[in-house]
């Protein structure tokens, strides 16, 4: 499917509730599955990648049932077999899955197999493969990418300094230390988003301060726990980046996620001189939660500095259509990790920038962007779901239409998006491929 976007002539305008967090979302997953008893979602995010992750969980033993917005999932004990989970599109997935999975006792001597897209099957997973087999693990893989084969070992915990700040080889670390013999404590050269370090103290799980780092002990049993899930800044970032694009808009995001290692593209936006004014904090459960507005009224580039870049790194395909349309120059640096994404996304975006006709040039590590003008164009997702959001958010200030061709990767994170864009006044039509 393609996804048609026309340059909007009135500004955007409403209030607007983001979907789940996916990061939040994937964890519960599978902590709810692990832990004895029922655990209550709300809020849980319905999209490709998430419900990848809880049907692994449920094939491997957990109950989940779904209504009216919550699921309940029982877990406690993992079923043994021989299995396949296929995570689809979700890095996150696969790489907790396989840390939670490598020493788990009541799957000794069976052997779980990991695959994904084709994308997914691209992405480097010797980054998790590494320190888990210094664990004891054994993980065979194809030349560090999936499939994986985990044949669950015992083992022992380690204290492991990261090469680069990934949550998600943190997160994989710690579900693996949760059945290690010993502590299991990790280092990070800089912050990463940090809810698997909030949410194991509500299924029962103490956190060791391995200070610089952060650990657990193994052998805690984890209790069922009842939460809620809160917005994703990640995917508001689009409609945000919509609002302060158009001229005139205000639109205002309710119970989006505020979670300090995740605010990069907050201080980017400010430091863009978009205006966002926050309109309350709260803190649900073991997570800040707001309410913002979000004003249209200009953005200018900017240098961003490198050590933002792991606050905001899902962020930057929006950020680099953001300094698309604001005026003047921006420079990215220090983001080579942005090549491993869904898709090589600094590629990609300054292809598609490229394409419609934006004064981009790539870097080994970044891009410079000259923005203010905006032709319009037909560009590809290349099978990135963030890619296809940005691109459309783009197409609002485009001279004329933008055109995403394969953009039902949306569903990959934000099956909702076009509907909440066009609930806010935006122009966007779905098109079959039909040449
Ligand atoms: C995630 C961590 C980030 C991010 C991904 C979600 C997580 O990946 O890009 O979308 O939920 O832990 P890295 O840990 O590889 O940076």
């Amino acid at each position: 499917m393609r996804l048609r976007i026309q340059a909007t002539s009135k500004p955007l305008a409403g209030r607007y509730c983001p979907p789940g967090d996916k990061s939040i979302s994937h964890r519960v997953a599978i902590l709810g599955g692990l832990a004895r008893g029922t655990s209550v979602i709300e809020g849980f995010l319905e999209a490709a990648d998430t419900r990848a992750t809880l049907a692994a969980m449920a094939s491997l033993g957990a109950e989940v049932t779904e209504s009216e917005g919550r699921i309940r999932i029982t877990g406690g004990r993992l079923e043994a077999g021989n299995r396949t989970l296929d995570l689809g599109n979700s890095g996150t997935g696969m790489r907790l899955l396989a840390g939670m999975l490598s020493g788990r006792p009541e799957l000794i001597g069976h052997t779980l197999t990991l695959i994904g897209d084709e994308s997914l099957s691209a992405r480097p997973m010797d980054r998790i493969i590494r320190p888990l087999s210094e664990m004891g693990a054994r993980i065979g893989s194809r030349e560090g990418r999936a499939p994986l084969s985990i044949e669950p070992q015992a083992l022992h915990g380690i204290r492991y300094a990261m090469p680069v700040a990934s949550a998600q080889v943190k997160s994989a670390l710690l579900l693996a230390g949760l059945v290690a013999d010993g502590a299991t404590v990790v280092v990070e050269p800089g912050p990463s988003r940090d809810h698997t370090e909030r949410l194991l103290p509500a299924f029962g799980v103490d956190l060791l301060d391995g200070a610089p780092g952060v650990g657990v002990r193994g052998g805690a049993e984890l209790r069922a726990t009842e939460l809620r899930v809160p917005g994703d800044l990640s995917s508001a970032s689009f409609v945000m980046a919509a609002a302060l694009m158009v001229p005139g808009s205000r639109v205002e995001v309710d119970n989006v996620g505020l979670n300090p290692t995740r605010d990069g593209v907050l201080r980017i936006i400010d430091a863009m001189g978009g205006r966002v004014e926050r309109l309350s904090d709260e803190t649900v459960g073991l997570e800040p939660v707001g309410r913002l507005a979000v004003h249209g009224e200009g953005l200018r580039g900017l240098e961003i500095p490198p050590a933002w870049v792991p606050l905001a790194i899902d962020e930057f395909p929006i950020v680099m259509a953001m300094a698309a349309a604001a005026e003047g120059e921006t420079v990215i640096r220090g983001a080579r990790e942005l090549r491993v994404k869904e898709s090589d996304r600094l590629a990609v975006m300054c292809e598609a920038l490229a394409a419609v006709g934006v004064d981009v040039t790539e870097t080994p590590d970044g891009a410079v962007i000259r923005g203010g003008r905006v032709r319009g164009g037909r560009v590809d997702s290349h099978g990135d779901h963030r890619i296809a959001m940005s691109m459309a958010v783009l197409g609002l200030v485009s001279e004329g239409d933008i055109v995403v061709e394969r953009a039902q990767w949306i569903e990959t994170s934000y099956p909702g998006f076009v509907d909440d864009m066009v609930a806010l006044g935006a122009d966007m039509q779905w098109e079959a491929d039909d040449d």
